[in-house]
């Protein structure tokens, strides 16, 4: 029948006067204001409020009808969790692998004025406790090995009214008592410990584990009997406390059995324990004997209690459900009835259940903390069905579960990319998009060895993209989704010169990088085309103008790689020359799909052929704003080098300014220009690491789309160089006269102020509609030309006479300032890009009288005509 019995001997061990202390005690009263402990009086126990343990939830306190006469005040309030599926409180700090008590009690008291109690179920951790009945009171109690320095109580909604608790006390048990409790199994407390022939309850300090122990009362029909004499708890399984033991019932006669029943439900597995002292001293002659049956069947033989001294019997294996009748009966031998000390029954419960991985939940709680995620409680991914919103997790019975997937896109994240996301190693899939996540993709990511997805997109990431992330998405096994940051740089910065001290110019990073870096690099491109190619293409043809950003991303993804063969086809045989420059003849194509594109085609005579188009390839690979011409191919023939770029309808800004065709400019949408201008220029200095200078800022390489976008372009002159925006590097004078940096032209010291500079100049063109040299045969450049007439005042003396007096003068002042600012003569007078971006929305805002096309938009908007590049033509970019 599988009942097994276990007698506890009695090892009249010598545990002297337990230390009465309560340390190791954690006790909450639940629901309590503030942050002050209180000693509750009659057991010197000190209780504690739950804002050390719990984040979630709101204090109630039962109503005023409540009769809370004669019980402790822990049961006036109460802690009520409205929000969230899953609640817990996390006690600590505990010893791993100790035993102890965890007792919750739940005192109703109509706290929300429902007169209806809910019910609602209670875990220990991942283990499913018990099920809070809808009763005015509950108490729960269970015996547990930790199995961590914390262990959590979480109370879970099942729709069935508000979870709440009143009370959650923890106790620390010896490790010798309960010892079917072990690592993988738990006893919950099933009703009442009882304390026969008593009167009163005991707990704390009689019972120095505060369990507590009640006396049945009235409800016996037996005789009490009791001992004023010392009475020895016995064995150290038990630690029953000597004034529990030294009361007992009997039967008024002999023939009369002790019966209990215990009812358990089906599949249960419950086990008793009965605890026996005998009390009283007997004479030579008598003898006290009996025999436990359980349900008629002899289940303990012949046990005669000791005299003063506890011990046992209990079950250890359970038979499983129903109700079961056990009964004490004296033995023919015996001249006196059997009797019983105490009483408990317990269930016993599994806890089978495997956590998550503890590095997979450390890493996740961190997370958790990063980005002050709300209603993530309890075990990541256990159970299943309360696993936390936006993780997925690899449920393999025999192992823990890992995290494989975190989502936590369109949460509102802001700050960085936690760290700590690159310790939780399982990841498969990460999704971290549309948030507003700002800084840089943390190095850490390329250690998730099984990341299969990466997704980024709509945030504001800046800086380089891992070298290795690229890698693999380039050879397809991560699929990574960067779009929508416009101030990230997709290219690497393997050949950067991140963390070196020393400052280094691109030739020497492409030395060492060489061919094989570019190569990787174009691969990268091919590989981000490939994904979304034909889809975006349909989409870049369509050419809505409206919903600019998704046509941005799609740019940015059709890249490719050309053969030579396909490059005379797009060009139709290089049949439209529509610029000519430093590195090479631009022509007119078009793509298979309609998409018109400008294709430059490197220089064969150019001595430096072969090293600026690595320059260039490797510059535009890593590039990508709104405001700078895309990149959208290449053909590396080796004698045949050419780069595919948008085509750009409306040409250079030159273009428009010097045409004497009537103005097609107004100023408004000239300031957005210069604003356009400005702001490809601030994500050049400001966003790439290192930073980038363009070095040849002029109107010849701002090129305009059909909705006059300005966008950048020539990065040819381009040089990496540092963070450090004073920093300078002495390389040859590079730049267009007009536009060059007096300071740098003297020195060779380049840095970010020198497009500033040249950023100047182009907006004194924008206000006068003058060349930068105004006058070639005595070279009077437009800087000091500008000056000499504000000192005079009259504005009208400066700008463009094609406005016919439609600006603001207000707007018109401010700009002039601004250019005025930018073309200090040092550089330390002229403000950052970052300035000018501000300081031109000012201005364009209060332009905002002036009638604006429509479909101008000031903010973070652009459209996507595909235009030429590169049509610089006269000025050779070398200048001495
Ligand atoms: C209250 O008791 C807790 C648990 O014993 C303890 O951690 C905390 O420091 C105490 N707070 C105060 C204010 O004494
Ligand atoms: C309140 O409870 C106490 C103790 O249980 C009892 O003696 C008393 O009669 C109760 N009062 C009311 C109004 O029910
Ligand atoms: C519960 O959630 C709502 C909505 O999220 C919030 O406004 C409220 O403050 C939350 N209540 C508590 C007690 O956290
Ligand atoms: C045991 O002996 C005592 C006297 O020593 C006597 O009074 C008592 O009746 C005896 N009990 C039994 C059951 O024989
Ligand atoms: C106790 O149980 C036994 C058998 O289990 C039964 O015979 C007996 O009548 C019961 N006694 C009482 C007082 O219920
Ligand atoms: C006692 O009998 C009941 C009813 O037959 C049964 O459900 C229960 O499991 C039995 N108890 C034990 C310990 O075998
Ligand atoms: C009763 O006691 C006698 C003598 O002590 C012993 O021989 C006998 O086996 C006992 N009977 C039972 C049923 O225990
Ligand atoms: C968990 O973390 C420890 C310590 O950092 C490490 O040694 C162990 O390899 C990690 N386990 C897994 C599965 O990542
Ligand atoms: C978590 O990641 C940090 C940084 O990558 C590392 O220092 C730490 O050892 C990792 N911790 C674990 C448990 O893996
Ligand atoms: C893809 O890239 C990863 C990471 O660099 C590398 O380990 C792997 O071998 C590559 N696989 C192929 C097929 O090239």
């Amino acid at each position: 029948m599988g009942l097994w019995v276990l007698m506890i001997c009695f090892l009249a061990l010598s545990t002297t006067a337990q230390s009465q202390s309560s340390t190791g005690f954690i006790s909450i009263d639940c629901g309590l204001d503030g942050a002050t402990n209180y000693t509750e009086s009659t057991m010197n126990i000190i209780y504690s409020p739950d804002a050390l343990y719990v984040d979630a939830g709101e204090n109630r306190r039962v109503s005023p009808e409540t009769n809370l006469t004669g019980v402790f005040d822990y049961y006036k309030t109460l802690r009520s969790f409205s929000n969230g599926t899953r609640n817990c409180y996390t006690l600590q700090p505990l010893v791993k692998g100790r035993k102890y008590l965890v007792r919750a009690e739940f005192q109703y008291g109509n706290f929300d004025g429902r007169d209806s109690p809910p019910t609602f179920d209670v875990y220990l951790g991942i283990h499913f406790w018990w099920t809070v009945p809808p009763d005015e009171f509950s108490r729960l109690e269970i015996i547990v090995v930790s199995p961590g320095e914390s262990m959590q109580v979480c109370l879970v909604n099942k729709g069935l009214g508000t979870p709440y608790i009143s009370v959650l006390e923890l106790r620390p048990l010896l490790d010798s008592m309960y010892p079917l409790v072990n690592s993988s199994q738990a006893l919950v407390l099933r009703g009442d410990r009882t304390d026969h022939g008593s009167t009163g309850t005991t707990r704390y300090p009689e019972d120095p584990y505060d369990r507590i122990w009640f006396s049945p009362g009235e409800t016996e029909d037996w005789l009490p009997m009791s001992t004023d004499k010392t009475v020895e708890s016995g064995s150290r399984n038990f630690m029953v406390p000597a004034s529990v033991l030294s009361t007992a019932v009997t039967t008024p006669n002999i023939s009369e059995s002790l019966n209990f029943t215990v009812t358990g439900l089906l599949g249960e597995e419950i086990y008793v324990f009965m605890y026996f002292a005998e009390l009283q001293q007997l004479g030579m002659n008598e003898t006290r004997e009996f025999n436990v049956y359980a349900n008629s069947t002899l289940w303990f033989r012949q046990y005669r209690p000791d005299y003063l001294s506890g011990g046992a019997i209990y079950t250890s294996r359970p038979g499983t459900g129903g109700t079961t009748t056990y009964s004490l009966k004296a033995t023919r031998n015996s001249t006196l009835p059997p009797f019983i000390n105490a009483f408990e029954a317990h269930i016993l419960v599994q806890l089978s259940t495997l956590p998550t991985h503890q590095n997979d939940t450390d890493a996740v709680l961190k997370i958790k903390n990063f980005y002050k995620v709300k209603n993530w409680e309890g075990d990541p991914c256990v159970p299943k069905d309360l696993a936390w919103a936006g993780l997925g997790c690899s449920y393999d019975g025999s192992l823990n579960p890992r995290i494989v997937s975190l989502n936590l896109s369109h949460a509102g994240l802001s700050g960085g990319i936690s760290p700590f996301i690159a310790n939780l190693t399982a990841l498969v899939t990460l999704d971290l998009s549309h948030n507003n996540l700002i800084g840089e993709i943390p190095r850490d990511l390329v250690e998730l060895s099984q990341l299969k997805v990466l997704q980024l997109e709509n945030n504001d990431l800046s800086g380089y993209v891992p070298y290795i992330l690229l890698e693999k998405s380039a050879n397809k096994t991560l699929s990574l989704s960067l779009d929508g940051n416009t101030n990230l740089c997709p290219g690497t910065d393997s050949c950067g010169v991140k963390g070196r001290k020393k400052r280094v110019i691109v030739p020497i990073a492409i030395s060492i990088g060489g061919i094989l870096a570019l190569l990787s690099l174009i691969l990268i491109i091919m590989w981000r085309v490939r994904m979304r190619k034909q889809k975006d293409v349909q989409n870049i043809s369509s050419k809505k103008i409206e919903s600019s950003n998704n046509e941005q991303k799609n740019l940015h993804s059709v890249s490719s790689q050309f053969t030579f063969a396909e490059i005379v086809n797009i060009t139709k045989n290089f049949q439209q020359q529509i610029g000519k420059g430093g590195f090479g003849i631009v022509y007119h194509g078009r793509l298979k799909t309609g998409i018109e594109v400008a294709v430059k085609m490197l220089s064969k005579t150019s001595s430096q052929g072969a090293k600026e188009f690595e320059s260039e390839a490797q510059i535009l690979t890593r590039v990508h704003h709104r405001n700078l011409v895309s990149f959208l191919g290449y053909c590396n023939d080796p004698n045949n080098l050419s780069l595919v770029y948008e085509f750009m309808t409306q040409g250079t800004l030159a273009k428009h300014l010097s045409d004497n065709r009537s103005n097609d400019l107004s100023w408004s949408i000239r300031l957005k220009i210069a604003l356009d201008v400005a702001q490809g220029l601030d994500y050049l200095h400001s966003f790439c690491k290192p930073p980038i200078i363009h070095r040849d800022v002029k109107t010849t390489n701002i090129l305009l789309n059909q909705s006059l976008e300005a966008k950048l372009a020539d990065f040819g002159l381009s040089r990496l160089f540092h963070d450090d925006a004073s920093a300078c590097i002495s390389t040859a004078i590079v730049g267009t006269p007009g536009y060059l940096d007096p300071e740098y032209y003297q020195t060779s010291n380049l840095n970010a102020k020198s497009d500033i500079y040249s950023f100047g100049v182009v907006l004194f063109e924008l206000i006068t509609g003058k060349p930068p040299i105004i006058n070639s045969t005595e070279n009077i450049s437009i800087v000091p030309w500008v000056q000499s007439r504000i000192n005079r005042g009259d504005i009208t003396m400066i700008v463009d006479e094609r406005f016919e007096g439609k600006y603001n003068i207000n707007s018109m002042w401010k700009a002039i300032e601004i250019a005025v600012s930018c073309t200090a003569p040092y550089s330390i007078q002229r403000p950052t890009m970052s300035n000018v971006v501000m300081e031109l929305k000012e201005c364009l805002t209060s332009e905002t009288s002036q009638d604006i096309p429509r479909n101008f938009k000031i903010q973070e908007e652009s459209s996507v005509d595909i235009v030429p590049l590169f049509l610089d033509t006269a000025t050779g970019p070398l200048a001495r």
